[in-house]
């Protein structure tokens, strides 16, 4: 097959990741150009791959559409403000174009729906960035699960207690709103509420939140907890946090379950930190002694992530986030909102409910 090309609207601050998953599956993929509406950003990207590469056949683009029209383009990545998300992604899927889009997919019920609806509608792929999914610990604890090692599973719990400061809000202004963000549930969170979610069995019978906007001067809450009941019974725990003094302190995943117990944490879900099993369920030597926490809070899942991406590509398969699957966290944290809005405890499904219904705080 020959290479699959691709091109990535949004160059700000995560975009990196997407050069970066491009050129570490280089043997399969390339990127044929890049856009932003600020052409230095996009610059950037350019710029940053073809150091890489040694290939220097970028376009640089600020309309995403006249790229769609002038270049012959397989695969899009979005990493533009979660607001825009709906939009671009599903003009490019009317293109007939795969999409790879970064988390929250949408910031409302219809919004995911419409997407998951354009990917079907044009038989083309539609993958969210949730690369945490791929951290080898996370990676072993599913196995751990699909293997019915827990047993019964009792509950789950995601902390994300992190530190993002007013410098972090006011370098991009659209962070915090309701109209292009939602809080950090629906920002940072989200990652480890997927996690929480795909462990614990993903079908929710109720939400129901607390949050606040306790330090930060932005409209979504910078304080959250909710606690989630399965379907199977089980009960999830999300505690999540944008005010940690002095900075990041912590994302740790934990699973409960009658016949194991399993703590996977670091800075961001990395590092196992306890693995008991009833049945002496060990994991190999060399996998301890070799985990260490990336560089980075994003980690590198971006890289398997993209090759999930081009394999489902080639070989005509659901990748494993699918548009079905972005929908799920972001589902979650909707219901958070909900219930905060309503101070009642919320029945799922969730029909339709968007973070612009959050403007309604203010009315009270
Ligand atoms: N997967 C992760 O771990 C992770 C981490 C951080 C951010 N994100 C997500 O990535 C997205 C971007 O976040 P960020 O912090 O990089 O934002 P950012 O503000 O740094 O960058 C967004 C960029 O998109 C550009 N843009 C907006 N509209 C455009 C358009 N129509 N055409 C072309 N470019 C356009 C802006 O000019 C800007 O450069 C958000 O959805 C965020 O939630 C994901």
């Amino acid at each position: 097959m020959n290479k699959l090309r691709f091109a990535t609207i949004g160059c700000g601050r995560i975009s990196y990741k997407h050069v970066e998953a491009i050129v570490n599956n280089k043997e399969e993929a390339e990127l044929v150009a890049v856009c932003d509406l600020i052409y230095e950003n996009a610059n950037r990207n350019k710029v940053a791959y073809e150091k890489e590469t040694k290939n220097s056949n970028v376009n640089i683009y600020t309309d995403y559409k006249e790229m769609i029209e002038k270049e012959d383009i397989d695969v899009i990545t979005i990493a533009t403000e979660s607001g825009y998300h709906p939009e671009i992604a599903i003009y490019c899927m009317n293109k007939g174009l795969n999409v790879i889009c970064e988390k929250p997919m949408a910031l409302s019920m219809e919004d995911a729906d419409n997407m998951i609806n354009a990917s079907r509608k044009n038989n083309v792929c539609l993958s969210i960035c949730h690369q945490n999914r791929f951290n080898p610990p996370i990676q072993k604890l599913r196995a751990a699960l699909d293997e019915g090692k827990f047993g019964k599973l009792v509950n789950g719990t995601a902390r994300i207690l992190w530190n993002r400061n007013m410098g972090y809000y006011k370098q991009a202004p659209w962070r915090g709103t309701w109209k292009l963000d939602g809080g950090t549930l629906m920002n940072q969170c989200i990652h480890n509420i997927d996690l929480l979610q795909w462990m614990m069995g993903g079908e929710i019978d109720t939400v129901y939140s607390q949050c606040d906007t306790f330090l930060r001067d932005i409209e979504g809450e910078d304080f959250g907890a909710i606690v989630i009941r399965f379907k199977n019974g089980a009960i999830g725990v999300v505690e999540g946090s944008a005010c940690v003094y002095p900075k990041n302190l912590e994302e740790t995943l934990s699973i409960f379950g009658s016949c194991g117990t399993v703590c996977i944490g670091g800075l961001a879900v990395n590092r196992i930190e306890t693995w008991e099993f009833e049945d002496g369920y060990k994991l190999d030597e060399e996998f301890i002694k070799n985990q260490n926490d990336p560089d980075t809070v994003y980690g590198h899942g971006h890289i398997p992530l993209f090759k999930d991406v081009i394999d489902a590509i080639k070989y005509n398969r659901e990748p494993l986030i699918n548009g079905e699957e972005g929908k799920k966290a972001m589902s979650i944290v909707l219901g958070a909102y909900k219930s905060r809005l309503t101070g009642l405890p919320v029945k799922f499904p969730l029909d339709k409910f968007s973070t612009m219904d959050m403007v309604k705080l203010k009315e009270r």
